[in-house]
């Protein structure tokens, strides 16, 4: 059921419900991160496996900083940097904060989202909530109230419209001094290192073997896809099936093999090919298409998040 009636979604909350929230990334499957119970029906309703670890959304810092043992200093200045908005801080936890949660780890992932609405209820609730993206486990995330209720048809949902970024957050880990990037995400690289500095990719920090989540094969489309700079050489090699071919800026030639061409940003602006490359997937993968081609992205900014979500829904 889709609401846009926010006392609805609180009531829901109270009771102990699961519930279809809107962020500014991408749409949340959102409880309450006290109650035991409505945190497990999140696993179950995603079907995700609990080794895979929830993140806490908050209304302030202090809100934060309530379910943390520190905050180091680093993460202090990017949550005041951005927050509202798109990073996720992944931080040492304190014992309000279960181990169902956290899937067992030592450190809580927190972000304050920038969504209005979304913000206007974490205000009119005493509890912060989990949210992990409103899709079943590996499918293509959510980023309209419709797509979460085609997928979960029976939970309320608050609409907030279509997401602002269309990607997930940053994920951000804290080691001595050192910022390390565990997904790239909504806030380009660029943008954190112009604040703290150079940080570490995952590969280059110690604890990496600890850090769960991060599947090869993520947010796909139930038929095959492939990412490649060359679609139309891809396209040759894939004859007799119902193609979609997604372009970044503009379709290279229109060919009589494909079904359907897709631009991502007619004015090639890398955050608006961002805010649609999921809802485009969506729409092709329920259009019945074999096999969808894309164009990968430039390396850069917010072409490395795209390339990141396509390299995980072509993974097999
Ligand atoms: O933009 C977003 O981040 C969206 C919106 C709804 O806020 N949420 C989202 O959640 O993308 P989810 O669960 O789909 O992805 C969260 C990722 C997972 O890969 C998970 O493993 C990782 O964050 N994660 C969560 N808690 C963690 C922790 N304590 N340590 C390391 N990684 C963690
Ligand atoms: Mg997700």
């Amino acid at each position: 059921m889709i609401t846009s009636d926010i006392k609805i979604i609180r009531e829901r909350l109270l009771e102990g419900d699961v519930i279809g929230l809107p962020t500014e990334t991408v749409y949340g499957l959102a409880a309450n991160v006290f109650n035991s119970q409505a945190v497990k029906r999140i696993f179950e309703t995603k079907q995700r496996p609990t080794s895979n670890p929830l993140i806490v959304h908050v209304a302030s810092i202090n809100q934060a900083r309530a379910l943390v043992k520190s905050f180091p200093d680093k993460a202090l200045q990017l949550a005041k940097a951005f927050w509202p908005g798109p990073i996720t801080l992944i931080l040492p936890k304190n014992q309000s904060v279960s181990d169902l949660v956290t899937a067992n780890q030592t450190h809580v992932a927190i972000r304050i989202p920038s969504h209005p609405l979304t913000l206007q209820l974490l205000n009119l609730l005493d509890f912060p909530l989990v949210a992990p993206s409103a899709n079943p486990f590996n499918r293509i995330s959510p980023t309209t109230a419709e797509h979460v209720e085609s997928y979960f048809p029976s939970i309320y949902t608050l609409d907030g419209g279509p997401c602002m970024s269309g990607v997930e957050s940053t994920i951000l880990g804290f080691e001595d001094d050192e910022v390390v990037l565990l997904r790239h995400g909504a806030i380009p690289i660029e943008a954190i290192e112009a604040m703290v500095g150079r940080i570490l990719n995952r590969t280059q920090a110690s604890h990496e073997a600890h850090l769960p989540g991060q599947h090869k094969k993520h947010y796909s489309p139930t038929c095959e896809l492939i990412v490649t700079y060359e679609p139309l050489f891809m396209l040759s090699a894939v004859k007799h099936k119902r193609v979609a071919i997604v372009w970044f800026h503009t379709i290279q030639i229109e060919s009589i093999d494909v079904e359907v061409n897709k631009v991502l940003s007619p004015s090639g602006d890398l955050a608006e090919a961002a805010q649609n490359i999921f809802s485009v997937l969506h729409e092709l993968d329920q259009m019945g298409i074999d096999m969808i081609i894309v164009e990968r992205l430039p390396a850069q900014g917010l072409g490395l998040t795209v390339n990141d979500r396509l390299d995980r829904a072509a993974a097999k």
